[in-house]
């Protein structure tokens, strides 16, 4: 049996997305078809559309989604028919180099749905890290649904599946930020924002907020920030210095995705401090440093991907913190909009006033 369900497609480089009625197949072996209730519009979508990630138009959009499991295919154990599940992109292989040391938040093999998803002329979606989920149903490997609390409010948890797992988790897992630590984060759209967040939960003593916006700004502070810097005005790596007795910042997480922020980050860090990086730079991008800086300031330089998170072992817990009131999942969510509403929302986040719109079907 197949579904046909309306969706949100790509179809060329830089053309405006639509509403089209996909086939989605009923899931085979290892796989799960997926109701979809809330998916959030993240600026990866954006690239998708513009080209920036591959040409393997028509891509079925959307990758932060929350949703009940509808049916699933042979041989799957971990999930069943109505579980409230948050969609991930890292469906651990359990086989690659990455597992096999043990280290699965690397894993380089990650699982998804083997059947394809199609227009109606027959012709193959791919969809978005592997998910798809601008749609009011989709097909994906089992292991890419993660059940969580049913309290949770679906618009809230499918951020999980992406920018907030992404920047939390960089300040928690790759960063380590731990208690009494100072931390600053620069650029605080919804991925900066969320390593706000993550220091805050992991009891960081100092946070300090940086953004070109104060809109930006003032979200973080509702977050956690402790100090904010708007470095349209003023020197970022004076100002993290200056609050930090002179010396900089323990933890310094760098969310933009550019070498004059990176710069930043690295020049704001206190002696053998930790710089990460989860913004996603261009190809043409290049970055020069002194080596004797590199070699004198210590520490470590590192990227994050997706907050070196493990699906199965984060969300469920970070739900359980958002409906203790611990973790403000829903000061994320600007405003939620419909399945059409996607190229408008495409639109603000240019403009740079939301942190997350977030379809709700
Ligand atoms: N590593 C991962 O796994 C991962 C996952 C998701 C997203 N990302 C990346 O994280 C980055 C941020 O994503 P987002 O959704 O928060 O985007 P966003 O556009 O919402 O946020 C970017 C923020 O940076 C600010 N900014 C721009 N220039 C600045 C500057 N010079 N100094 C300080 N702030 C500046 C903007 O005002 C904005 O608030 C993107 O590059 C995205 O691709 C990485
Ligand atoms: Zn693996
Ligand atoms: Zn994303």
């Amino acid at each position: 049996m197949t579904h046909q369900v309306r969706a949100v497609v790509a179809r060329a480089k830089g053309a405006p997305v639509s509403l089209e009625t996909i086939t989605v197949p009923d899931p085979g072996p290892g796989e799960a078809l997926v109701r979809i209730e809330a998916c959030g519009v993240c600026h990866t979508d954006l690239h998708y559309r513009e080209g920036g990630i591959s040409d393997d138009f028509p891509f079925l959009l959307g990758h932060e989604a929350a949703g009940i499991v509808e049916s699933v295919g042979a041989g799957v154990a971990d999930v069943a028919p109505g579980d409230f599940v948050i969609l991930n992109w890292r469906a651990v292989c359990g086989q690659c180099r990455a597992c096999l040391r043990g280290r699965p938040w690397y894993c380089f093999d990650t699982r998804n749905a083997k059947q394809k998803m199609t227009l109606a002329d027959g012709t193959e979606l791919s969809p978005a890290l592997g998910i798809g989920a601008f749609a009011e149903k989709t097909l994906v490997a089992a292991g890419q649904c993660t059940k969580v609390d049913r309290a949770a409010s679906a618009a809230a948890a499918g951020l999980l599946g992406c920018g907030v797992m992404a920047g939390l988790g960089a300040a928690v897992n790759t960063g380590g930020v731990g208690r009494g630590d100072s931390v600053a984060v620069i650029g605080c759209g919804g991925v900066g924002a969320a390593a706000v967040a993550g220091a805050y939960l992991a009891g960081a003593a100092k946070i300090i907020a940086v953004d070109v916006d104060d809109r930006k700004l003032e979200v973080a502070g509702k977050l956690g920030a402790t100090h904010t810097v708007n470095s349209r005005d003023a020197d970022p790596v004076a100002a993290i210095r200056e609050l930090t007795g002179g010396f900089g910042a323990d933890v310094v997480v760098e969310a933009v995705g550019r070498p004059e922020t990176y710069e930043q980050a690295f020049y704001a860090r206190d002696l053998a401090g930790t710089v990460v990086l989860v913004g996603v730079p261009t190809p043409e991008m290049k970055l020069e440093l002194p080596l004797l800086d590199v070699f004198g300031r210590g520490g470590a330089l590192k990227s994050s991907w997706y907050g070196d998170c493990l699906p199965g072992r984060d969300f469920p817990m970070l739900i359980d913190l958002y409906l203790q009131g611990r973790l403000d999942l829903d000061a994320f969510v600007t405003e939620t909009i419909a399945l059409d509403g996607v190229e408008a929302a495409f639109e603000r986040m240019r403009e740079g006033g939301v942190l997350r719109s977030v379809v709700v079907l």
